[in-house]
């Protein structure tokens, strides 16, 4: 024990030792310079397309939440300003200089400075304060009477998306026409979720046994990346989603092609018998026999989505044989199991024939 200490006193004494030799030759400005250039990397590092972004809102709700952060920054970066600069005067000004040994004049007890920091502490806090409830106030407004409801259910790991007025459901990609009010009602069916699309609104926990309320107008066309943002199990971070904000004909489209689902010819294909006998247990598809499988999304329109796995790949014929294959090749921890390997001596589900019907199959449920 007492070795272990000296150990730790010499090699502290080495490691100040140095230290003041390094700043004597290379010289205070050197060491600015590569700080400077530190913080210049994790700053351009954050420029670039970045679409996953609070920065450039598209919906109401996302323009509030900006319109708040903004001006705190502005306050939180001149309190640093000053904090910083005085930080830095007292440094140069009152550093240690030969022969001044003494002790500084002590302010500890003058009810002035005291008195004054105090309250312009508690007036800063009293503005942020202030923004802040005025932001969370028309945040917590009720949706009104025209807004569209969604409900979203979490699952471990991807998203269900039910429009109850519309009869419509879906899976990680949302469709919402420009201009209207959403009304989302979310659910988990299992364990703590969260939603978030920063483009379009703030987060919002999805905790079982409770349905949590959101509600926003999607204000901008086009497609916004989102995401799960609360741990939740091994896939967490693939838990991803995507919404379409869309143009109200566009909107009416594509919820007649859900509502309508597959074409009737489509049901003497071959990949619908392979459908029906493999994946129709977890999986449905309007307009088809196979109408009750409800452990997995719904397939219902699932040629024309651009993603597979909750925003894990690209959707391609490839992908999606890939995909059917063996899913935790490309999302480790997914719940649905490989259908196109062996397993020791068991022969996989499907042959890459059954695969290739089956792709066929479902590319055309659009
Ligand atoms: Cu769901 Cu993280």
């Amino acid at each position: 024990m007492h070795d272990l200490y000296r150990l730790i006193t010499l090699a502290s004494q080495i490691a100040g030792k140095s230290k003041a030799t390094r700043w004597r030759r290379y010289g205070v400005g050197r060491y600015l310079a590569v700080t400077l250039a530190a913080v210049g990397v994790v700053v351009l590092a954050g420029c670039g397309e970045l679409p996953q972004t609070i920065m450039h809102p598209a919906g109401d709700d996302a323009r509030l939440i900006l319109d708040l952060l903004v001006p705190v920054l502005w306050i939180a970066l001149v309190i640093l300003v000053v904090v910083v600069g005085f930080l830095i005067v007292s440094m140069v000004k009152y550093r240690y200089r030969p022969g001044n040994d003494g002790i500084p004049p002590q302010i500890h007890g003058n009810p002035r400075l005291e008195i004054t920091w105090m309250v312009a502490s508690a007036l800063i806090v009293a503005v942020l304060a202030v923004m802040t409830f005025k932001t969370m106030s028309i945040r917590a407004e009720a949706p009104g009477p025209g807004a569209l409801i969604v409900e979203v259910t979490a699952n471990q790991w991807w998203w269900e998306f039910t429009y109850p007025e519309l009869d419509v459901v879906t899976a990680n990609e949302l469709y919402l026409p420009i201009g209207q009010e959403v009304d989302l009602r979310l659910a988990s069916n299992d364990v703590i979720h969260s939603f978030w699309f920063p483009s379009l609104s703030g987060k919002q926990d999805v905790v079982p046994g409770t349905v949590n309320r959101m509600n926003f107008v999607p204000e901008e066309i086009g497609v916004y990346p989102g995401q799960c943002t609360e741990f939740c199990g091994l896939a967490h971070g693939q838990m991803r989603m995507a919404a379409f904000v869309v143009s109200p004909a566009e909107f009416d489209r594509w919820v007649e092609m859900q509502q309508t689902g597959a074409d009737p010819a489509l049901a003497t294909s071959p990949g619908a018998q392979v459908f029906q006998i493999n994946c129709a247990a977890c999986h449905s598809i309007r307009g088809t026999a196979a109408a009750f499988g409800q452990i997995g999304p719904e397939l219902t329109g699932i040629g024309a989505r651009t993603t597979l796995g909750a925003g894990v790949v690209n959707h391609t014929p490839e992908t999606l044989a890939e995909w059917i294959r063996d899913p935790s090749q490309i999302k480790p921890g997914v719940l649905m199991p490989a259908l196109g390997v062996d397993v020791g001596d068991v022969p996989a589900a499907l042959s890459e024939d059954d695969i290739t019907a089956l792709v066929n199959y479902l590319e055309q449920m659009r």
